[in-house]
């Protein structure tokens, strides 16, 4: 059986996991690997794959906005599934019909206004003086240097700085349709939230399209945001993994040939996640464990193995390391498993246990079903799971043995985690 194809079945049918096969070996001949990054890395960006749909939603509204209407959207999913990839096909439509494009990135959530000031304040537009742009805008660039974060220092300093956003925001349209596109709030800074919540109280922008793209993260100001567009009657658009054929297309895209069945097993264990789908790829070219294989390209022998764990955990790096932890002792249990389980193998309160994991609902890691979660993307589980030390590893197997027995599992599901205790 093929390794990646053995990733893959481990994946999917075993509640413990595997050890990766031994004794595959390496064929020889040149690797595939070295003319491939030639290609790909010559300044080819892979095309947007899997996304005619939500194109298609986009490009309407985007269409409403041209004949004089405002539209928000709001564009939510795990990150990597390719939020920022959309919208910037969306702002390439925009430009193409005449649309003027404001757009911006929430990366600095302690710098009171710094989400609106990169859109509004600091565009590119001819003269770099801010009183050249109108005096809202050298007012609002002289106002920022004194207003300290906090909503409650400075109180006035804030309103102040609130009217002249609104103002700049409502009379952009006075020229003609535009988009606001607002990628990432999770990350930006809460005075911005907060005053693009105020904003969905009057209804959509005049001749706007406001895209704002976020993560489901437990943030009060976040969540009162989309409630206030919700109410507004924004769109809500959840951009979803790609299918298995859209990944194959994009592995395909590339490596610039057809993959085989090893590759195509690995590409299954990343949940439709293209920035996993992107990073697996060059991850494989880079440890040169891509050959020539049936008119096309697949893995060969087993040095990827370890590189491909990397990337699974790599994935997960901007966690809390207590919710790291718990996932990967979790990661133990298999590709599903119940909470209870869970907290009996660590030890941890129930709730405990489920306040920790909650954080890795909201990252995306696992998704709840039923009474269960199940890690959203094998390729992360099994990396933690090859990150953990060989003997904690040893000693989790043999504690969920004992918690799996005590809460009725078959006896062969205990004795394989036995098994992985020695
Ligand atoms: N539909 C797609 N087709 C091809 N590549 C994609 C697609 N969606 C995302 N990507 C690629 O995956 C990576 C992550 O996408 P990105 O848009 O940055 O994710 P997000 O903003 O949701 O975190 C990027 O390299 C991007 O080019
Ligand atoms: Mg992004």
């Amino acid at each position: 059986m093929a390794l990646g194809v053995h990733r893959l079945t481990r994946a999917a049918t075993t509640a413990v996991p595997a050890t990766p096969t031994a004794g595959v070996t390496r064929t020889g001949g040149r690797s595939y690997d070295r003319r491939m990054s030639a290609s790909s890395s010559a300044g080819r960006r892979e095309p947007l794959v899997g996304r005619a749909a939500e194109l298609d939603d986009l490009d309407e509204v985007l269409s409403t906005v041209t004949t004089g209407a405002g539209a928000t959207v709001l564009l939510e999913g795990e990150p990597g599934v390719g939020r920022s990839r959309l919208v910037e096909a969306l702002q390439g439509s925009a430009r193409l019909l005449g649309v003027d494009v404001v757009s911006a990135r929430g990366h600095d959530p302690g710098t009171p206004y710094a989400l609106l000031a990169d859109a509004l304040l600091r565009r590119d537009t001819g003269p770099a003086a801010p009183h050249a742009r109108g005096p809202v805008v050298a007012e609002l660039t002289a106002l920022l240097d004194r207003v300290p974060a906090g909503p409650s220092a400075a109180p006035a300093r804030h309103a102040r700085a609130e009217e002249l956003f609104t103002a700049l925001v409502r009379r952009h349209g006075d020229d003609g349709p535009w988009a606001l596109v607002l990628d990432d709030l999770h990350l930006a800074d809460a005075p911005s939230l907060a005053l693009l919540a105020h904003l969905a109280g009057d209804g959509v922008l005049p001749h706007a399209l406001t895209v704002m793209t976020l993560r489901p993260v437990p943030r009060p100001e976040l969540a009162a945001l989309v409630a206030a567009w919700t109410r507004a009657g924004a769109r809500y658009l959840e951009v979803r993994p790609l299918s298995m054929s859209a990944c194959v297309e994009l592995a395909q895209h590339l490596v610039g040939a057809p993959v085989g069945p090893a590759l195509r097993g690995v590409l299954a264990t990343t949940g439709g996640n293209p920035r996993l789908v992107v990073d697996v790829v060059h991850a494989v070219q880079a440890c040169g464990a891509l050959e020539p294989r049936g008119g096309g390209v697949d893995l060969v022998g087993q040095s990827w193995n370890d590189e491909l764990d990397r990337v699974g955990r790599s994935h997960v790096q901007d966690l809390d390391p207590a919710v790291r932890h718990v996932l990967g002792q979790a990661s133990v249990l298999g590709t599903s498993f119940v909470v209870g389980d869970l907290a009996a193998l660590t030890g941890l309160p129930l709730t405990d246990c489920w306040r920790t994991l909650r954080h890795g609902l909201a990252a995306g890691v696992v998704h709840a079903r039923g009474d269960r979660l199940v890690f959203r993307h094998d390729l992360v589980r099994t990396g933690l799971y090859g990150g953990l030390d060989p003997t904690a590893r040893r000693a989790l197997h043999a504690r969920a043995a004992w918690a799996l027995r005590e809460a009725g599992a078959p006896s062969f599901v205990v004795a394989a985690h036995l098994e992985r205790a020695r």
